[in-house]
């Protein structure tokens, strides 16, 4: 798969739970990885799923929230992913949970996820290496966590449940998202929405898919992942659905997904940015989004 031009850190967030966030992030991220990319996963959600579907260890004294709080680098706890050459997780663990707490106070607060990655990347131009994705799997909420991660990234990339409520908290999202591009990282980007949990069989799912696709013709990826039983069993025996079952339908759609993230590369600033405010407005407008 074509090298990106530069590093490109992408979060994965929707404070929907359970549409998919954890799945797209470890599948794309190992995708990529056999695409001969070098790749890390961060997980930033308490619930730790993306460390277990990756076979990472959430250790008690070493993983992102010792990050936040400084008192780890990321380079100390950073994890390699067996069975892969190039991707690497900083894992989660439950004192996640009090992050979002004990950050409030904090100097800088909604920065500390950005500085550690620029460490990171920094400690690695020490030696000469270079990463290619960054993918930051969020928890299904807008808080201090969530705004770290947008802070930090490049791209923000959606997955929608292809289902009955699947646009309703589209309009917060994309609030957040526009706070924080004013305030806080002004080169974040919607690059990239991806359907999850399709079943082309039934109407709603297309028509979802249609809704989707006519808001957001640009970031809308073509490929809908399937709701495949293969990527949900995966997790359980610590794999992704990547090796766990490589030819499987859920497979074959992440792969081919995750070559067309690396072919489009991101989306000029300027094609989306006029949108935001317009899309969300038409949203509310249409009654489709709470
Ligand atoms: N394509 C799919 N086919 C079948 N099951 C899927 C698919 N994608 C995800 N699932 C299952 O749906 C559930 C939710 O997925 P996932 O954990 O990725 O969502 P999430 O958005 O990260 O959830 P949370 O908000 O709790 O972090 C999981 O049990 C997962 O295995
Ligand atoms: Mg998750």
């Amino acid at each position: 798969m074509p090298k990106p031009a530069s590093l490109r850190i992408l979060t994965v967030a929707n404070q929907k739970g359970g549409v998919g966030k954890t799945t797209t992030t470890v599948n794309l991220a190992a995708a990529l990885s056999m695409g001969g990319l070098k790749v890390v996963v961060i997980d930033l959600d308490p619930q730790g799923n993306a460390s277990t579907a990756l076979g990472v260890e959430h250790l008690d004294n070493a993983g992102i929230y010792e990050v936040l709080m400084g008192q780890s680098t990321m380079s100390q706890v950073i994890q390699k992913v067996a069975g892969f050459p190039s991707l690497e997780c900083v894992s989660s663990n439950t004192s996640l949970a009090q992050a979002e707490i004990e950050l409030v106070p904090m100097v800088a607060r909604e920065m500390r996820l950005k500085e550690a990655i620029e460490e990171l990347v920094a400690d690695r131009a020490a030696i000469g290496e270079s990463i290619d994705y960054i993918f930051i799997d969020c928890p299904p909420s807008l808080g201090l966590l969530t705004v770290n991660a947008f802070a930090a990234a490049k791209e923000l990339l959606i997955p929608i449940q292809a289902e009955y409520y699947a646009l309703e908290g589209l309009s917060q999202l994309l609030e957040t998202y526009a706070v924080v591009k004013k305030r806080l990282n002004p080169t974040l980007n919607l690059s990239t929405i991806i359907l999850t949990m399709f079943d082309g069989r039934t109407r709603l799912a297309n028509d979802v898919a249609a809704n989707v696709r006519s808001h957001f013709p640009k970031e809308l990826i073509d490929i809908p992942i399937p709701r495949a039983v293969r990527v949900s069993e995966a997790p359980s025996y610590s794999q992704t659905v990547m090796t766990y079952d490589p030819l499987s339908p859920g497979a074959i759609a992440y792969m081919q997904v995750a070559r067309e993230i690396a072919e489009r590369g991101k989306v000029k600033e300027e094609d989306f940015d006029s949108n935001v405010v317009s899309i969300n407005y038409k949203l509310k407008q249409s009654g489709e989004i709470a």
